[in-house]
C-alpha cells in the first residue's frame, strides 16, 4: 500500500493514540485531531515523540468544526481518515442522550462533510459491539449479520453513523465517485503499547481490567461485580477482551484493504469469552495477589454474554488476535504502575 496521510480523530484518546503510533510506524503520516474533551495532550505528545521524525502531528480541534477540518485535510493532503473521536460511556449516554447524539452523530456528520469538502474518500470508523444490543443466546458468538438492535444511546449513535456511511456510499456510487469505508465493531479493548509508550487513562474509568488494576494498586476501594446469577458457567457476565495492539493492527489492515468503492464490516474480537470472575482470577495471577472485590446486584442492560465470531475478519484481512489476556493485563499493569497519575 502507498504511504497515506491519515487524519486520526480522537488521537489523544486510548485507542486513537495507539492507532496513530501504529500508522506512523507502518510508514504513514498522521495528523491527530482531538478536542481534549476526554483525551490527554500527553498521549498525543507521546505519539509525536515515539513516531519517526516528522511522521505525526497534533491538531487541537473538534470534529464538529467542519471548516477547520476541511482546511486541515486540504492543506495536509490527507488521503484517509480513522475516526475514533466519540463519547463512549454507556451509562452517561443514558443520562445525557442528546450530548451523545450531538457528538457521536452530528460531529461525525460534520467530519464526513469536511471529508467531502476536501475530497477525502476513505474512512475507517470505530463502531462497537454495543450496536448489537442484547443478542439472543443462539447468535453467540456474534457474526456481522446478527441483527443490530442497540439498547442505549451510545450504541444507537454509533449504529446511526454506520447507516450514514452506507447512504454516503450509495450516493457516491450513483454519482460514479469513489468512496469506501470500514466499520469495525470492537468488543472490550484492553492492554497497552507493548513497549510501554502509551496506555489507558479514561476518566472516569469504567473498563473492567483497569478497574481491577486500580483496586489491586489501592487506588480505589474494592471492585463491585455486578451480578453472579447470569446463565453463564460461573454466574458472572462473559465478554471478549481484545488487546489494543492487536486492534490497531486490524485498523492498519482494514485501511490497506479498503476498495476504491465499497464497504467492509467486521467484528473485532478474539472469539474467546472470559467471565468477570475469570478476569479477576487472571489479574490476580498476573499481580500475584487477589483483586479486592464485592458482589453486587445485576446492572440493568448488561447482556450475559458478548463474544465475537472472528471468522470474517480472519478470512478477509488475515487478522486474528495474538495477545493473550494475561499478557494484555501485564502490559496494562506495568503502564499503570509506571504512570500512577495516568497522563497527569
Ligand atoms: N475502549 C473500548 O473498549 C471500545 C470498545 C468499542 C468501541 N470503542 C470505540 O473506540 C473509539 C475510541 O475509544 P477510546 O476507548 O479510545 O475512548 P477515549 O475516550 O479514550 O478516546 C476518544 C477521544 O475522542 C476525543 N473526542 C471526543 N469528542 C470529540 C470531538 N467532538 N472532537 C474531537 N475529539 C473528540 C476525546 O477527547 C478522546 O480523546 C470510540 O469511538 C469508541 O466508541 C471503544
Amino acid at each position: 500500500m502507498q504511504p497515506q496521510h491519515v487524519l486520526v480523530t480522537g488521537g489523544a484518546g486510548f485507542i486513537g493514540s495507539h492507532a496513530a503510533l501504529a500508522l506512523a510506524e507502518a510508514g504513514h503520516r498522521v495528523t491527530m485531531v482531538d478536542d481534549l474533551s476526554r483525551g490527554h495532550r500527553g498521549a498525543a505528545d507521546a505519539v509525536v515523540a515515539a513516531a519517526p521524525k516528522g511522521a505525526a502531528r497534533f491538531e487541537h480541534a473538534s470534529i464538529a468544526d467542519r471548516e477547520r477540518l476541511a482546511t486541515v485535510m486540504r492543506t495536509g493532503e490527507v488521503t484517509a481518515v480513522m475516526h475514533f473521536a466519540a463519547f463512549t460511556y454507556v451509562g452517561e449516554s443514558v443520562e445525557r442522550p442528546l450530548e451523545y447524539w450531538s457528538n457521536n452523530l452530528c460531529g461525525s456528520l460534520a467530519l464526513l462533510q469536511a471529508m467531502g469538502d476536501a475530497g477525502v474518500r476513505r474512512i475507517v470508523f470505530s463502531s462497537t459491539a454495543a450496536t448489537y444490543g442484547e443478542p439472543p443466546a443462539d447468535r453467540i458468538p456474534i457474526r456481522e449479520d446478527c441483527p443490530q438492535r442497540p439498547i442505549n444511546p451510545y450504541g444507537a449513535s454509533k449504529l446511526a453513523f454506520e447507516h450514514v456511511l452506507a447512504d454516503r456510499l450509495i450516493a457516491a456510487r450513483a454519482a460514479g465517485a469513489p468512496f469506501s469505508y470500514a466499520a469495525l465493531r470492537y468488543f472490550n479493548v484492553s492492554g497497552c503499547d507493548p513497549k510501554g509508550r502509551l496506555g489507558e487513562d479514561h476518566r472516569p474509568e469504567t473498563h473492567l481490567i483497569p478497574l481491577c488494576i486500580q483496586a489491586l494498586r489501592g487506588r480505589r476501594a474494592a471492585l463491585t461485580v455486578y451480578g453472579d446469577d447470569y446463565p453463564t458457567r460461573d454466574g458472572t457476565c462473559i465478554r471478549d477482551y481484545v488487546d489494543v495492539d492487536d486492534l490497531v493492527d486490524a485498523h492498519v489492515r482494514a485501511l490497506a484493504a479498503l476498495p476504491e468503492s465499497g464497504a467492509l464490516h467486521f467484528n473485532v474480537g478474539t472469539g474467546t469469552g472470559f467471565s468477570v470472575r475469570e478476569v479477576l482470577d487472571a489479574c490476580a495471577r498476573v499481580a500475584g495477589k487477589p483483586v479486592p472485590h464485592i458482589m453486587g446486584p445485576r446492572r440493568p442492560g448488561d447482556p450475559s454474554s458478548l463474544v465475537a465470531d472472528g471468522s470474517a475478519i480472519r478470512a478477509a484481512l488475515g487478522w486474528s488476535a495474538r495477545t493473550g489476556i494475561e499478557e494484555s493485563i501485564d502490559r496494562a499493569l506495568r503502564w499503570m504502575s509506571d504512570h500512577p497519575k495516568g497522563w497527569g
